[in-house]
């Protein structure tokens, strides 16, 4: 996609991190932006800041979680707009640091369907809302859907599993775009640690899908690994450079865009080699 001005950018998630970044890089490019999140406050002040930078913005209250609420914010932002360029499916969960090394057998499976809900049919709902408007518009446009480096690595965790789901679900969709002509492209974003709150994710944990973790009865060696990649995640990359290289990763027609630190590279480079040599999987561990 080479046209940004005047454009018009759906962000998911956008009240804080990286979508919140996104959603600024957008409007600094001139586009027109639609701001998507469950948490009204929070949007509501992203709102105002874009708004004070003369951007053009519109804010809808969106549980991506629930089909009928991504179809509204579809609605209400082909007809505040006209058309929608690029489409950031961003909204994730993880239920704290410590589910990512939770045992499937143990860990309470309202967790996979929770975060399942928001990580993979919240993605789900955004494509099926949009993309037939968008093809049908004809306009060239791009979507972006946010997994993660844990969509790409081993872990019999909700998040991981989800996360790999969306890999391989933007990976098919850009197939699809390029086997049909489209003027529509995909990108896949699988950043490493980037300084947010999604560790603060159970916020915004409905209370159908249980209460939040206990960390007092965590296992000790899981609360130790937690508390260690908590603060790793404190000196991880800024959302405002992810945002640079999602921005870059549009107008270039690049499909995986990796945020991620030098480490996590050795790590993947080891599970694709696995499986590609048909080894047995390599112990080694990041997230
Ligand atoms: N921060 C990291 O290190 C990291 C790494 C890899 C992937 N990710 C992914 O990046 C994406 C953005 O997360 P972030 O790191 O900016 O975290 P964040 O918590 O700062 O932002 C996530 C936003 O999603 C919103 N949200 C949560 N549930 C929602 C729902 N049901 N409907 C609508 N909005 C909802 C939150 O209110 C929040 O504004 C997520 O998909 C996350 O899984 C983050």
């Amino acid at each position: 996609m080479k046209e940004f001005k005047g454009r018009v950018a759906v962000v998911t998630g956008a009240a804080s991190g990286m979508g919140l970044a996104f959603a600024h890089r957008f409007a600094e490019e001139g586009m027109k932006v639609v701001l998507a999140d469950i948490e009204s406050e929070p949007m509501a002040m992203a709102e105002a800041s874009l708004k004070a930078k003369g951007a053009d913005v519109i804010a809808v209250r969106t549980n991506v979680m629930l089909e009928d609420d991504i179809n509204r914010l579809a609605d209400a932002a082909f007809s505040a707009f006209g058309n929608v360029h690029i489409l950031c499916n961003n909204a994730g969960v993880a239920a704290t640091a410590a589910t990512l090394r939770s045992r499937p057998w143990e860990s309470p499976l309202s967790d996979w369907e929770w975060t399942f809900g928001v990580n993979f049919m919240g993605v789900l709902y955004g494509i099926r809302a949009f993309i037939p408007r968008m093809l049908e518009n004809g306009e060239e446009g791009h979507i972006v859907n946010t997994a993660s480096m844990a969509g790409l690595l081993t872990g019999a965790n909700a998040y991981n599993v989800s996360k790999h789901g969306v890999v391989c679900l933007t990976e098919g969709i850009y197939r699809e775009f390029k086997g049909m002509g489209a003027k529509l492209s995909a990108s896949v974003l699988c950043p490493g640690l980037i300084r947010t709150a999604i560790l603060d994710a159970e916020r915004n944990r409905p209370p159908e899908f249980g209460p939040a973790t206990d960390r007092a009865a965590l296992r000790p060696d899981v609360r130790d690994w937690a508390a260690g990649f908590e603060a790793a995640l404190q000196q991880g990359i800024e959302p405002e450079e992810v945002a640079t290289m999602v921005f870059e990763a549009i107008r270039d027609d690049q499909f995986y865009i990796f945020p991620a630190q030098p480490e996590v590279f050795d790590v993947l480079k080891t599970r694709m080699e696995d499986i590609i040599y048909q080894r047995n999987p390599t112990l080694s561990v990041v997230f």
